[in-house]
């Protein structure tokens, strides 16, 4: 009875919260979304489901709240309870456990991973169809178009194959920060800056429910090391978390409404992320207006002595489930909990309003379904137009790095000589769930046949070494091979290969491949973020041999993150950032170096010149501070001062800027006004801006608003991206005008002292740039004659443990 009291008051401080927000600037979504629709479509299921609550008996509500399970020596899902005859779809990750009884008849419905493609078994037993999924391009990538619409066409293909392969849930997008290049799920997030982040998740979530499936943005919140997953403890300041680590969720959730999130695995500031409340009603709900449910990660906050793959001696903290429950985790994946639950319950740590809450939150999403529903679902999307689109998405979001001799695009025709592994065994995404069973990789080599007179003797050279060298890959969940490149100096088949193609054919490329995924980190050394030393053979032999016939050579790197080029970009004249382009991968690095497209992608992330430089790299993936050899406190020392924003507030030499790509041709920026102001009103800045192709083919353009900020009694880094817009294709001399507009909320800086958003007075210079490198835009300004503050926030969220201080944190510098 005394719990009960006291989790009432804490339900009317949440209440208080709310009101307090809804005095403050209203409106504050940047662009015209469907918010406002989804919210009255959810209020009708929300009704529905309130009234099917009298219709459910206490047994039957804890089976909703947590999944049927999952077989860990298998990893196979346990039938849910009301799975439709035949509807099974083998190989998904899980269920929402359906109703029947007397009254009610609501269908189980499928969650299925993941951020590069649906991932389910492409084979069945007893039937000899296949099941193949569209292998799209990674988040990393698909975020490098900096083009929303180009995600919402690809977000809408996929959800197609969500709804015609009968899932309901998708489990993504992923949409965690890139705080530090060695993090293996890196591929599957979209970028080092929220904006960017939310932004590309939001277009992602609107293309996919498009369909009348779900999304689950994921994972939420501060999970950024793969290494000791399930325990790795995040520590960091409130406005740390609120303007870098939450930011780009609440984007998301605000210009969206996802039908779900997934609270992530790692503890934040002491706690595991889903048994806070502060975050999961207080700012989710209360704060950001989430109208979905909150799924947990698999086997999240519940485990002890459970190993990254799902191995070791698991036990469980009894309490765990009700925990997730009363913070507002509204679903537990894969699930298999009812027994915990029910003791809760009987020892009243877990009321019965806890649990109706729950089930109101899930059920109310669960309608929308097609299980919910009877879709009929064909199991016969249109693979081939989605390989189209694979295709052009990956294509039109490559980077290309460095082409400083106009070595690309090489005419289509010309004679390449090939060289490294990578051509052969091209990585169409990473490993672990955000793995996909796609019918075919078309990889490097036979992409550029496709368009190229390619040097067979070299494919064949690549293709033997390959079958016969290869090794099963080591890292977690994965499938498939790996390599080391072939040692120059020692293979005198490859040096007679060098000169002979270095006379006969037109140009070199060469592959860098680099796999990784879930449950481990990369690491800082050589074959991994550093060349190995037989590639750095390879590059130095085939530029020797080619530049002294005056032919240039061109580095594709098919990779799933940043790698060092600073020991060797100068030896090559162009770079081509490929990231892993899905199961069209060659065809789209062949289209981006013949010219068939013109490169636009830019970088969503640094490319820092040394490892060391970056803000986290000391502390990365964690301390042990228990002594037991694993990482647990990850101290996020850096603050806000992520990615560019510390290189740029700092004055650090990065390889390549933030933002940073080239294109064939050449574009001008001009007329760059602030068109309208009205912050202190309702909340909204509007800036324009005029590119012109100033060069002789046609391309697109990813237009950057940074905006350097007044420091009254907040610092900041010296500038944040507030906005960012793509141009249409420009034929050469046409002109587009871009108009931006910037939220006070997304403009406005956490005030931990006094929980709120502000934007604070004093003139503003607001840069719209082609990349971060900023030093030759000459800036507009605005002015903010007096503090305005856009939000109250939740008083005393995410608290740094008891213990911690301000002074805990060592503090970056140069
Ligand atoms: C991953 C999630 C994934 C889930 C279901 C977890 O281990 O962290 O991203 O959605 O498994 O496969």
């Amino acid at each position: 009875m005394i719990a009960y009291q006291q989790k009432l008051k804490l339900s009317v401080v949440a209440v208080a919260v709310s009101i307090g927000l809804a005095g403050t600037l209203a409106g504050c979504n940047d662009d015209d979304n469907n918010t406002s629709q989804v919210q009255d479509e959810d209020a009708q299921y929300r009704a529905k489901a309130e009234a099917m609550l009298k219709d459910l008996s206490l047994s039957e509500k804890l089976d909703i709240l947590q999944g049927p399970g999952m077989d860990l020596t298998t990893y196979a899902g346990i039938p849910p309870i009301n799975l439709e005859e035949g509807k099974d779809v083998p190989g998904i990750a899980g269920y929402i456990n359906g109703v029947k009884n007397e009254v009610l008849d609501i269908p189980a419905a499928k969650l299925s991973d993941g951020p590069a493609g649906l991932r389910f078994s492409p084979t069945r037993e007893g039937n000899s169809g296949t099941f193949y999924a569209t292998a799209w391009p990674i988040g990393s990538l698909l975020a490098s178009s900096w083009d929303t619409d180009l995600v919402k066409k690809v977000g809408e293909a996929f959800g197609d194959e969500v709804k015609e392969y009968g899932v309901d849930f998708l489990l993504a997008p992923g949409m965690n920060i890139q705080r530090n290049p060695l993090l293996g799920r890196n591929f599957e997030y979209y970028s080092e800056d929220p904006v960017v982040s939310g932004k590309i998740a939001a277009a992602m979530v609107n293309g996919v429910e498009s369909n009348g499936v779900g999304t689950t943005i994921k994972h939420f919140f501060a999970n950024n090391a793969e290494t000791n997953r399930f325990f790795n403890d995040s520590i960091a300041e409130p406005r740390t978390l609120r303007e870098i680590y939450l930011r780009g969720f609440q984007i998301a959730v605000e210009d969206a409404q996802p039908w779900a999130i997934m609270s992530s695995y790692n503890l934040v500031n002491g706690t595991y992320a889903n048994h806070r409340k502060d975050v999961m009603t207080n700012i989710l709900k209360d704060e950001w207006h989430f109208k979905g449910l909150v799924m947990s990660d698999w086997f999240a906050g519940n485990v002890t002595g459970l190993t990254s793959n799902f191995t070791g001696n698991v036990g469980r903290d009894p309490e765990s489930a009700a925990k997730m429950i009363t913070a507002g985790n509204n679903l537990i994946e894969p699930g298999n909990l009812k027994e915990d639950l029910q003791a809760s319950y009987d020892n009243g740590t877990l009321t019965e309003e806890d649990i109706d809450k729950s089930v109101v939150a899930i059920l109310t999403q669960v309608q929308k379904t097609p299980s919910y529903n009877h879709y009929n679902y064909s199991e016969n999307p249109d693979l081939n137009a989605h390989a189209a689109l694979s295709r052009l998405a990956a294509s039109e979001s490559m980077v290309l790095l460095k082409n400083t001799t106009s070595a690309l695009p090489i005419a289509a025709g010309k004679k390449v000589a090939t060289f490294g592994t990578t051509q052969i065994n091209t990585f169409k995404g990473g490993t672990g769930s955000g793995d996909v069973n796609a019918a075919y990789v078309k990889n490097i080599a036979s992409g550029l046949a496709e368009q190229f007179e390619v040097n067979d003797g070299l494919v064949t050279f690549f293709s033997d070494y390959w079958d016969t060298n290869k090794v099963p890959n080591p890292a977690l969940f994965a499938s498939g091979y790996v390599i080391e490149e072939p040692s120059v100096a020692a293979t005198p088949a490859l040096q007679n290969l060098i000169a002979s193609a270095a006379e006969s054919d037109d140009a070199a490329i060469i592959t860098i491949g680099r796999q990784a995924g879930e449950g481990g980190d990369r690491n800082s050394g050589e074959g991994d973020y550093l060349l190995s030393a037989e590639e750095l053979e390879m590059i130095n032999a085939v530029s020797a041999a080619f530049h002294a016939k005056d032919k240039k050579v061109t580095v594709v790197l098919n990779v799933n993150g940043v790698i060092d080029t600073t020991a060797w970009s100068d030896k090559v004249d162009s770079i081509l950032l490929a990231y892993m382009g899905g199961q069209e991968t060659g065809s789209a690095v062949a289209d981006v170096l013949s010219g068939a497209v013109n490169p636009s992608g830019k970088l969503a992330q640094t490319m820092p010149a040394s490892y060391s430089d970056v803000p986290s790299s000391a502390t990365f993936p964690g301390t042990d501070i228990d002594g037991d050899g694993l990482a647990d406190k990850s101290y996020y020392n850096e603050g806000i001062y992520v990615g560019y924003r510390y290189y740029t507030s700092f004055n650090k030499q990065v390889s390549y800027p933030f933002g940073h790509g080239l294109s064939y041709t050449t574009f001008a920026y001009g007329n760059t006004a602030v068109t309208s102001n009205t912050l202190a009103t309702d909340g909204k800045l509007t800036i324009t801006t005029t590119i012109t192709n100033t060069g002789d083919v046609a391309g697109k353009e990813a237009a950057q608003v940074y905006v350097n900020a007044p420091e009254v009694k907040l610092k900041k880094p010296t500038i944040e991206l507030k906005a960012f817009d793509k141009t249409d294709l420009l034929a050469a001399g046409e002109s587009e005008t871009l108009t931006f507009s910037i939220s006070a909320q997304t403009l406005s800086s956490f005030d931990s002292a006094n929980n709120q958003w502000i934007i604070e007075p004093g003139t503003y210079n607001v840069y719209v740039a082609p990349s971060s490198e900023v030093s030759n835009t000459q800036p507009v300004t605005f002015t903010v004659s007096k503090e305005i503050v856009v939000s109250k926030t939740t008083p005393s969220a995410l608290t740094l443990p008891e213990g911690t201080t301000e002074a805990s944190f060592v503090t970056v510098s140069e």
